[in-house]
């Protein structure tokens, strides 16, 4: 019996301390393609893990769902049977102009909108992501040629309600919302997306390396929809840099 959310056991990552991590269980097999020998474990709700090799040593390729709860649970069973680098590769909503769908963002930190954080840590406690992993993260990006945007994001619980979006069911938005990605923009914010403010906080007091790499599907300076055609844009790039970063991080 493996561990009680994602179903693996230590002897199934064959020595892997390196983890990428999509929310989107479908990307998970897209990402195992770059690898050496891709074979999947095991798959559980929303958990979907697989094995892949790169300089010779494993790389476990696992799904977290989408958020701080189910990414936190992935983390937690992820570094009790080895993982010690955690990587993110997710998608993103621009906030500041000129970027474009297609780039890439990779997060020095995170803005902790987020509520799973504040079981790790109080909330002065900063989201911050590991120097080395970014520094692998910017090689790769450079290496591949693919542009990338260097900063701080924004994480939050909610898609809709938390990265201020109208156009919904009620069109209702509490006042502490309103204006805010206005705010988050006006203070330099790149992008939204939901989970790398808990992987962060949690890796930094856990004494664990975490960094995000995050492909651009919107900007909604611009637009607000976006389609399967922009997500498949926007992953293409992160998957590109999270995999060559991968690479650098096992021949360290
Ligand atoms: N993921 C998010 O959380 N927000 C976006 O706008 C796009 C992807």
């Amino acid at each position: 019996m493996g561990s009680l959310h994602l179903g693996l056991e230590a002897e199934d990552l064959d020595g892997a301390t390196l983890a990428l991590l999509p929310g989107d269980p479908g990307r998970v097999p897209r990402i195992a393609e770059n690898f050496d020998r891709p074979r999947h474990l095991v798959s559980a709700r929303e958990y979907v893990s697989w094995l892949g090799y790169v300089n010779d040593q494993a790389v476990l390729l696992g799904s977290t769902g989408i958020g701080g709860p189910s990414l936190s649970i992935a983390v937690e069973e992820l570094a009790q049977i080895g993982i010690r680098t955690f990587l993110r590769v997710g998608t993103t909503g621009a906030i500041q102009p000129e970027m474009a769908p297609g780039e890439v963002v990779i997060s020095t930190g995170a803005v902790r909108l987020d509520g799973a954080s504040r079981h790790f840590a109080p909330i002065e406690f900063p989201a911050v992501a590991d120097f080395g992993v970014v520094g692998a993260l910017i090689e790769s990006a450079v290496a591949n040629g693919i542009a990338f945007h260097l900063g701080v994001t924004a994480s939050s619980d909610t898609f809709y309600p938390g990265q201020a979006r109208d156009g919904t069911f009620t069109g209702f938005l509490l006042p502490e919302l309103r204006g805010s990605l206005e705010t988050w923009r006006r203070l330099g914010v790149l992008s939204f997306e939901m989970e790398a403010a808990t992987l962060f906080t949690m890796c930094s007091v856990m004494g664990l390396r975490a960094g995000a790499v995050c492909g651009v599907v919107v900007n909604r300076s611009e637009r607000e929809d976006f389609d399967d055609a922009a997500v498949r844009v926007g992953e293409e790039g992160a998957i590109a840099v999270a995999v060559s970063a991968a690479s650098l991080l096992t021949s360290i």
